[in-house]
């Protein structure tokens, strides 16, 4: 018998578990019975799973159903943090190292941070390129570092498994990946591994973004530190807190993958599960008075250009209670928001890529970050897709791959396999 409960749940197991669409494979001895079934079960999917998805993204169905997974995967474990459900997906595709022809994987540890690294076989004369890469939500981090090994020829180290919230809490994430990517970039270890000092790229996706950002500026004032990076590539990244109104925010406000209210949450959980910040940062009054002179750094007035800002209204900052700001003072640290450091801080950065999509809460942090780095004379690339949401690179393994993550992916390792 047709039983909605439990079709529900089966919509549920189709993205985490990888199983083909069940309603498909269902048998009913009665052939009327099933294709009614069928019929229910379809509008009744369709309904659960519909979602407003913006005009110009392709395979609309797909993206809706892939959103409805992870939803319900969400609402499934109860109140279980979001960002532990995708460790789940993650250490469900998360598989053991498997080297093929192109790339020996190892798993190892720097510092005692597990670190995975991906090298290419074919023997290049001479030294190796070098991308350190740092998982976001972390979902997709096996199969896309493996692809990024044997398509930029570069040997790929990621950091794994960087504690997480909501049982941890910054700065326990930024400290555990400055550490291990300190530990890499020692002349010893890049020597042992046979990586050119001069071609370091360090990359990451979304939070990953934001600690690659942030890891890079504070690399800057590290006297024990005599590598320079070549390359930071900051792909769809977070870099303030400041701001949870900005246009972006606005335009993006229940956008799939990464509504507003899910980024306000991981904003949040990254500095305290005390639901009051979390309340104060959904309504933009979270930031103390004390803080205001920060307000320039993430001035989207001045920082977006007219075509972002659309018809948006600057409005001046509206301050909360000092409390927050003296309990949990790491929302006003750069080290959690890169974009709060003075412009002299910027001067010592390498060269950028910046990778923003336009259907993305986090879009104007990106771009806000791009004028800053200009206007300061680094060289900085910037792609921006048009047609992209949130997360468009996590989106690259069946069956959950949309031509979009393919797309975005190859314009990512074609700039990096040309300007590392
Ligand atoms: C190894 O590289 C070759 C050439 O790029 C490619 O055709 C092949 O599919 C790769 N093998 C695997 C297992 O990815
Ligand atoms: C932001 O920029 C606008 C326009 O340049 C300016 O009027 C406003 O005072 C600025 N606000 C802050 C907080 O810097």
């Amino acid at each position: 018998m047709f039983n909605p409960y439990n079709d529900f749940n089966i919509v549920a197991e189709y993205f985490p578990l990888k199983h083909t669409f069940p309603l498909c494979s269902r048998t009913t001895s009665n052939m009327g019975t099933k294709s009614l079934s069928l019929l229910l079960a379809s509008v009744l999917v369709a309904y659960y799973v519909y979602t407003p998805v913006p005009e110009n993204i392709e395979e609309r169905w797909k993206l809706m159903l892939i959103n409805a997974g992870f939803r319900t995967v969400a609402h499934w474990l109860g109140l279980v943090h979001y960002m532990e459900v995708l460790m789940m997906i993650t250490s469900i595709e998360y598989t053991a190292p498997i080297s093929d022809e192109n790339v020996t994987i190892t798993d190892t540890k720097f510092n005692n941070v597990p670190a995975r690294l991906y090298v290419p076989r074919k023997q290049s004369s001479g030294l190796k390129r070098a991308v350190i890469y740092i998982h976001g939500g972390g979902w997709c981090v096996g199969g896309s570092g493996k692809s990024k090994a044997a398509a930029t020829n570069a040997f790929v180290f990621l950091p794994q498994r960087y504690r997480l919230a909501p049982t941890y809490h910054f700065p326990v994430q930024f400290e555990d990946v400055y550490t291990v990517v300190k530990f890499f970039l020692q002349t010893s270890v890049l020597a042992q591994y046979g990586v050119d000092p001069n071609r370091i790229c360090i990359s990451g996706d979304s939070a990953g973004g934001n600690l690659a950002a942030a890891v890079v500026q504070q690399l800057l004032d590290d006297l024990e530190v005599k590598v320079k990076l070549k390359i930071q590539a900051l792909l769809y990244p977070a870099l303030q807190t400041l701001d949870l109104d900005l246009p972006s925010y606005k335009d993006n406000e229940n956008t799939p993958i990464l509504p507003k209210s899910l980024m306000v949450r991981f904003w949040s959980e990254y500095f305290t599960t005390d639901v009051s910040l979390k309340e104060a940062m959904a309504s933009n009054r979270h930031v103390p008075a004390e803080s205001s002179h920060l307000f320039r750094f993430v001035n989207w007035s001045n920082l977006l250009p007219k075509k972002f800002k659309k018809d948006h209204v600057y409005a001046s900052p509206i301050y909360g209670s000092s409390r927050l700001g003296k309990k949990y003072p790491g929302f006003l640290d750069p080290r959690a928001a890169p974009l709060l450091v003075d412009d002299t801080k910027l001067l010592g950065l390498p060269v950028t890529y910046v990778l923003t999509c336009q259907h993305d809460v986090l879009r104007d942090d990106g771009i806000m970050y791009v004028s800053r780095l200009r206007k300061v004379g680094i060289e900085v690339i910037h792609d921006h897709i048009e047609d992209a949401i949130h997360g468009a690179l996590m989106f690259i393994t069946s069956p959950t791959d949309l031509a979009l993550g393919h797309r975005v992916a190859n314009k990512y390792i074609e700039w990096l396999n040309m300007n590392l």
